[in-house]
């Protein structure tokens, strides 16, 4: 019967007799379905298996040092961090267009991806004592879902939508490795818990892989990126304190960056920003509805936000369903 226990020991059983003395490489995205795949592979195979963890600069406050430290810590799992933060930038350099964003993104993520398993690959090799030895495998957090019907809602989050072994070259031909294969979301979160991995990793909600820049209605730079990103961490804290991060699907906090409005602020006159608050309620991301918030937490968080963070006069919130409204802006 279903226990958590019992999927763990099953999964390791199926990966070691899968691996063998195969090494196994593993993108980490910061969302929960890589970490949780990762994690059970290195259960199950140790130090036969290599992280890679590609920065591109564009993650939220504080998750990139929830992979790179707390993630690590908790699981003692080998990690090669890639800072491409600089190179994605400069690729998204005056662009606004919302495909464009991602295609730019989509295209530096499999290079800068693709360079580091090469290195990995390379530096397996020099180590392996026979061919048996050598990294073979990809794992992937493939969920049932994504299984069943493919694409959409996070399921295409991470690495496997930008990097299906379909689109890896042929001398990177690799075997793929899925553990979450037969889960559930809320079972790959338990077995994440029972992993010990960090609290905030296996309770993130849905977070599009391209990341911030699609949250930036507008070009991206840095400074916006330093906006958004303290606006968004304000919006999380007051409704992580609230207690409602369980009952809303995901809350997206987006920064019109093109659009100025007229405030007052201390006493003179500003000319600042708008962020939107989306907070929507889904059962698959396919359809949604916005979250109707109390009143008192969206005080707290537009008189913080109005306050905290330097060239935001005002914080608007999205009444729209989805459809007709995606639960992204971009
Ligand atoms: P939309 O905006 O289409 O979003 O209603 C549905 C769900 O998918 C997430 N999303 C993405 N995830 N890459 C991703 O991995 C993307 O390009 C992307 N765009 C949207 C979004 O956060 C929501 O959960």
């Amino acid at each position: 019967d279903w226990t958590t226990g019992n999927v763990i020991e099953e999964q390791v059983a199926v990966i070691r007799s899968q691996v063998g003395d195969g090494k196994v490489i593993c993108g980490l995205s910061g969302g929960v379905d890589s970490a949780v795949a990762a994690a059970l592979v290195h259960e199950a195979v140790g130090d036969q298996l290599t992280c890679v963890f590609v920065d591109h600069g564009l993650l939220r406050a504080g998750e990139a040092e929830q992979v790179e430290t707390d993630y690590v810590a908790a699981t003692g799992i080998r990690l090669k961090v890639v800072d491409a933060a600089d190179q994605f930038l400069a690729a998204l350099d005056g662009v606004s267009d919302p495909e464009t964003k991602r295609k730019i993104i989509g295209r530096e993520f499999i290079r800068v991806f693709e360079a580091a398993a090469r290195e990995v690959v390379a530096e397996g090799a020099a180590e392996a004592s026979s061919e048996d030895e050598q990294v073979r495998f990809l794992v992937q957090g493939t969920l049932y879902p994504d299984v069943v019907e493919s694409g959409g809602g996070e399921g295409a989050a991470n690495i496997k939508s930008h990097h299906n072994v379909g689109g890896l070259p042929d001398d990177l031909q690799f075997e793929l490795v899925e553990p979450l294969r037969t889960l559930f979301k809320d079972e790959v979160r338990a077995v994440g818990a029972e992993l010990g991995l960090p609290e905030a990793m296996v309770w993130r909600q849905p977070f599009p892989g391209p990341g911030l820049a699609i949250r930036i209605v507008g070009a991206v730079n840095q400074a916006r990126l330093e906006t958004l990103r303290a606006a968004d961490a304000i919006a999380r804290e007051e409704l992580t304190k609230a207690g409602l991060d369980r009952e809303i699907w995901q809350c997206p906090v987006v920064l019109l960056a093109d659009v100025r409005s007229v405030g007052v602020q201390g006493d003179g006159r500003t000319y600042g920003h708008p962020i939107v608050l989306r907070p929507v309620s889904s059962e698959d991301a396919m359809t949604a509805d916005w979250t109707r918030l109390p009143y008192d937490v969206l005080a707290r968080i537009s008189t913080r936000i109005t306050n905290e963070v330097a060239d935001v006069n005002r914080v608007a919130l999205d009444v729209t369903s989805k459809p007709p409204g995606t639960i992204e802006w971009e």
